[in-house]
């Protein structure tokens, strides 16, 4: 019989997961047991269980079974047991797990963020803590390849000799989330626990995943997370690991239960964006016109995907010069379309927006009609016609998912191209677009948030 997770009295996965030691000591306590009256039962002399309980030494499978049978705990140890003795195996053609994408080549800039994540590791290895980094932004403004570049820095400067494990969480996108068992599952099965082998219980898996991890120096990069929850169960508990985690979320609830420290990413500076044009298009062609390169930089709103696009929509036509992208990218829309293969601007900023609710998607629509990027939270709540309070609380929701930036208690800017995003979506969803569009042409428009505007909108 398996024990429930209640029973083994595991936290709730949206608390610390916990190691297999960590595991049986809540259990122990759950049934009223000292350290040795467990160790009478089960048959392992005081010290041993002890030991296991901190960590300090690693389960057998009869220790394990013995645990289940003095705890009435059914097969949850001897599960996590059995696993982790599968992984620790030597394997026929298993090798340390390197699974970080390749770095890139044209990376520009970012030192800074490089150096404060150096510094989270220095900082852990003093506080024997596991450091976690989030490094959260917009669509698009480079969060993926900061990590990936930290991550490979890292490496050739000797950290996490046993191995770097990178997993795509595919969030955000209503339902499109990997679940944390299913995540668990691929980790382990990446560490050779044989599938058969894998715990079916959460926290079993993330006890088994835990276990592995205890005294091993190993990167985990969660890439694209969709909210905290789907994080915790992930996270190792030893020292010499690190998480970096990548979200277009700021993920607020991590920060209070693994300390994570935060990187919030803006677009490049002047420099850096034609930089990263320069870098795709080659000398001789960036060379040609580097002014146009300047303006065409600032179009793409020094957003990097904007950038990488255009820069590989000059490189695949020989004939195209940075000039006349820039000139076909005047205006404002038609920067929704920049595209490359399957990769479409508008659709990176559609994953983020479809996963607002029903209101705050309006308000987005909406504040892209404003005549300003910066949003005054005052006249924003006239625009959408609720009140300040509600405006406040629905601005600190856009901002948490970046789609907006607050600049101070009651000011946020809106991106450039998100703004265009924005407004293309109300003039095709909102009926009131044209009133606002209207106001927003004279002086005396929407600039002073005044109360024609809320009589305008349902
Ligand atoms: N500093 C940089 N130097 C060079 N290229 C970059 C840089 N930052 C991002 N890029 C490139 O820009 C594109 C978008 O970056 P990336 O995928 O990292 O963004 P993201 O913030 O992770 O996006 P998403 O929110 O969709 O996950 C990629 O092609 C990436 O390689
Ligand atoms: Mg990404």
């Amino acid at each position: 019989m398996r024990a429930s997770r209640q029973e083994t009295g595991c936290p709730p996965s949206a608390g610390e997961p916990a190691s297999f030691g960590q595991l049986l000591r809540s259990l122990r306590q759950r049934r009223g047991l000292s350290l040795a009256q467990l160790a009478t039962r089960a048959h392992f002399n005081r010290g041993h269980v002890s030991k296991i309980e901190n960590g300090k030494r690693p389960p057998s499978v009869s220790f394990a079974k013995a645990c289940d049978r003095a705890l009435d705990a059914g097969t949850t140890f001897a599960d996590i047991a059995l696993a982790l003795e599968s992984a620790s195996r030597p394997q026929r053609g298993w090798v340390r797990p390197g699974q970080l994408p390749s770095a890139k080549r044209n990376f520009v800039g970012r030192q800074e963020e490089m150096r404060h994540l150096d510094g989270l590791l220095r900082g852990a290895e003093q506080a024997l803590a596991v450091p976690v980094a989030v490094i959260s932004g917009l669509p698009g403004v480079g969060k993926t390849a900061v990590a990936v570049q930290w991550a490979h820095h890292a490496v050739n400067n000797g950290h996490f000799r046993d191995g770097q494990l990178f997993v795509n969480l595919q969030g955000p996108g209503p339902g499109t989330a990997a679940t944390p068992s299913d995540v668990l599952a691929d980790l382990l099965r990446t560490l050779g626990v044989p599938a058969d082998r894998i715990p079916a219980d959460l926290d079993q898996r993330a006890a088994t995943f835990r276990s592995y991890l205890h005294g091993r120096e190993m990167l985990l990069v969660l890439d694209n997370a969709a909210d905290a929850q789907q994080i915790y169960p992930l996270l190792p508990g030893s020292p010499g690991c690190a998480v970096v985690v990548t979200s277009r979320s700021r993920l607020p609830g991590l920060m209070s239960v693994a300390e994570a420290a935060t990187l919030r990413l803006t677009e490049l500076c002047q420099p850096e964006a034609a930089l990263l044009i320069r870098a795709i298009i080659g000398d001789p062609r960036a060379d040609a016109d580097p002014a146009a390169v300047d303006v065409l930089a600032e179009r793409c709103g020094r957003l990097p995907l904007a950038l990488v696009l255009a820069g590989e929509h000059i490189v695949s036509r020989q004939q195209r010069s940075a000039d006349a992208l820039a000139r076909e990218l005047k205006p404002e829309r038609a920067r929704l379309n920049l595209a490359e293969g399957d990769v479409v601007l508008r659709d990176a900023f559609a994953t983020s927006y479809r996963a607002l609710d029903e209101q705050s998607a309006r308000l987005f629509r909406l504040l892209g009609l404003l005549p300003s990027r910066l949003i005054d939270a005052d006249a924003t709540a006239a625009t959408a016609g609720v009140s300040q309070d509600e405006a406040s609380r629905m601005l600190r929701g856009l901002d948490s998912v970046h789609l907006i930036h607050r600049q101070d208690e009651r000011h946020y800017l809106m991106h450039q191209l998100l703004r265009t995003y924005a407004a293309d979506l109300a003039r095709q969803m909102d009926q009131e677009a044209g009133h606002i569009q209207a106001l927003r042409s004279t002086p005396d428009g929407v600039t002073t948030g005044s109360a024609p505007l809320s009589s305008l909108v349902a």
